[in-house]
């Protein structure tokens, strides 16, 4: 099964990513985790993302599917995975349709702009292994450290208001016009993005059985 998870930054793919990755047992993709793993590594590019990411806008598209394409050929997706911030623009649908990637569902995590805000301003993310929290939603168990590994968890670089406004211009005019792109194939779902996680994992994997 491969699937896409589409939605505005903040919306809440990376976390129902993870929730269908235990359902499913298939790898979740995240383009944004190993981009910014690139970058922690002084990559050649994680260079050519960074200046791109810390603005909120997209990274070149050649660069992105460069990194996907060798993701996806590894052993661990041959029975399946999970697209989170992939594709995110129509060249890089058309870039997958090349690469002969069968799409069997694409999910939209539908979240207002106003909500987004909100909770991208409450994110803390794990400097260590990536893990994603919510101050309100998602806390971690003891206050600033990593349930997963321990490590402090600190406020996302572009998550600081101004950005997150860059972001969501550069959705609505990027990669929201994937949601026709997907619809016309008879691929897209909509979820709509509910005040708590467990009740937008239960719409999520119920999307999935439809
Ligand atoms: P990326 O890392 O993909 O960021 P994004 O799409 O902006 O998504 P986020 O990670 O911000 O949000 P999310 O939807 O995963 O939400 P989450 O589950 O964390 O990309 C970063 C950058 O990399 C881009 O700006 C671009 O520069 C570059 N990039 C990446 N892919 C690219 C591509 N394909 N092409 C070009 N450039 C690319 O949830 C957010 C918060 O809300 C968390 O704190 C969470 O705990 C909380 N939360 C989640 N669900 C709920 C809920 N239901 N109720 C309450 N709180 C919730």
């Amino acid at each position: 099964m491969n699937l896409i998870l589409l939605g505005a930054p903040g919306a809440g793919k990376g976390t129902q990513a993870e929730v269908i990755c235990q359902a499913k047992g298939i790898p979740a993709i995240s383009t944004g985790n190993m981009l910014r793993e690139a970058v922690k590594n002084g990559t050649p590019s994680g260079l050519a993302a960074k200046g791109y990411m810390d603005k909120g806008e997209l990274v070149p598209d050649d660069v992105v599917i460069g990194i996907l394409k060798d993701r996806i050929a590894e052993e661990d997706c041959k029975n399946g995975f999970i697209l989170d911030g992939f594709p995110r623009t129509v060249p890089q649908a058309e870039a997958l349709d090349r690469m002969g990637v069968t799409i069997d569902k694409v999910i939209e995590i539908y979240v207002p702009d106003e909500t987004i805000a909100k909770r991208l301003g409450g994110r803390r993310v794990c400097e260590g292994c990536g893990a994603s929290y919510h101050l309100d939603y998602k806390p971690t168990r003891v206050e600033g450290v990593c349930d997963s590994c321990g490590s402090r968890t600190v406020i996302r670089k572009d998550d600081e208001p101004a950005t997150v406004l860059d972001r969501l211009k550069v959705y609505h005019e990027k990669t929201a016009p994937l949601k026709d792109f997907y619809f016309a194939q008879g691929k897209l779902v909509t979820v709509i993005g509910q005040e708590e996680v467990q009740k937008t994992s239960e719409l999520t994997l119920a999307a999935l059985d439809d």
